[in-house]
């Protein structure tokens, strides 16, 4: 492998990130979750700023941060800072900087992450950026799949749902091209995969498939990866309406599906995964969130140039 340096890099997209870093990342997860270090991060300290709702994402990155002996400033609304009296988010990430050593950003807008980084000098990573990416959610579900089955390499993973609004479908099916993954894309045909990323899909050569379907297409499955249906995104209320229930998981699926199949959502779950569920070794939903304090405390500790 070649040499791989993460210090002060950001972190936007997966389409900067390369199979060997993907690979990297995840193995000093790994490192974290075997031996905890509880000075690695001493003094330094990671500012978050949310300008878009969070439960697991904005508190694993504090809780990780923590964990490793760093401490963490920020804001979980855009709405408490000046960016109500018209600062814009540049002059705000130019502040911002000098009060911390990593930017954390969540926005409703595309591109919002890329647009700090080239505000920042120090590391910026993306933490969803409206329907575009959600690169350390990636990075999670890779770490989620390797552990429940042995390896990344030729899984069939189906993805369920919202695959038009959805930025961790959109990342995921980016990251999970560089291991000959068999995608099934499965959504009501309003809300399936952007042409763009199918395009980008099929020059890499991956092998997919669309359908609106999931009976035709479980039993192929080893991950079902289901997602919420994006209401926020929706530019009409009515629409939303029309496709809210479309989906519905539960325990009957397995009597169609492979035996170990891993059923993952990257939550909050809104309706579309019953809890009977839940007691299924299948269910692999809470592991993954779990997963986020890992993860992300590797992507920490990478950028910061506290672990090679
Ligand atoms: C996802 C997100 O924000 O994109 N949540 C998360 O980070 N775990 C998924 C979602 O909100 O549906």
């Amino acid at each position: 492998m070649a040499s791989i340096t993460f210090k002060g890099r950001d972190v936007i997209s997966v389409r900067d990130l390369s199979k060997d870093d993907l690979l990297y990342v995840l193995g000093i997860a790994k490192r974290l979750e075997q031996k905890h270090q509880p000075n690695l991060l001493r003094g330094r300290i990671m500012a978050s700023m949310f300008f878009e709702p969070s439960t697991r994402t904005r508190l694993s990155f504090t809780a990780a941060m923590k964990r490793l002996g760093g401490d963490t400033i920020g804001f979980a609304k855009g709405d408490v800072t000046s960016t109500k009296k018209g600062e814009t988010l540049w002059d705000t990430v130019k502040m911002i900087q000098e009060y911390s050593d990593v930017i954390v950003i969540r926005h409703s807008m595309e591109g919002a992450a890329r647009l700090s980084a080239e505000a920042a000098a120090i590391p910026v990573i993306n933490a969803g950026d409206g329907t575009n990416q959600h690169p350390t959610q990636t990075l999670i579900d890779l770490y989620t799949i390797q552990k429940d089955k042995g390896s990344l390499n030729g899984i069939s993973i189906g993805f369920l749902g919202d695959l038009k609004y959805g930025r961790t479908v959109h990342s995921l099916a980016m990251a999970l091209a560089h291991f000959k993954a068999k995608m099934y894309f499965i959504a009501p045909p309003a809300l399936k995969m952007p042409d763009y990323y199918l395009d980008e899909l099929e020059q890499q050569k991956v092998m997919l498939h669309e359908t609106d379907d999931i009976l035709k297409v479980v039993k192929h499955l080893d991950v079902l990866y289901v997602t919420r249906i994006q209401q926020e995104r929706f530019p009409d209320p009515i629409e939303y309406e029309k496709y809210k229930n479309v989906y519905k998981v539960g325990p009957e699926l397995l009597k169609y599906s492979k035996k170990d199949i891993s059923i993952m959502h990257p939550l909050p779950r809104v309706g579309e995964i019953d809890p009977a569920l839940d007691a299924f070794p299948n269910a692999a939903y809470f592991r993954q969130a779990a997963n986020g304090i890992p993860v992300r405390q590797a992507v920490l500790s990478l950028v910061l140039g506290a672990v090679k």
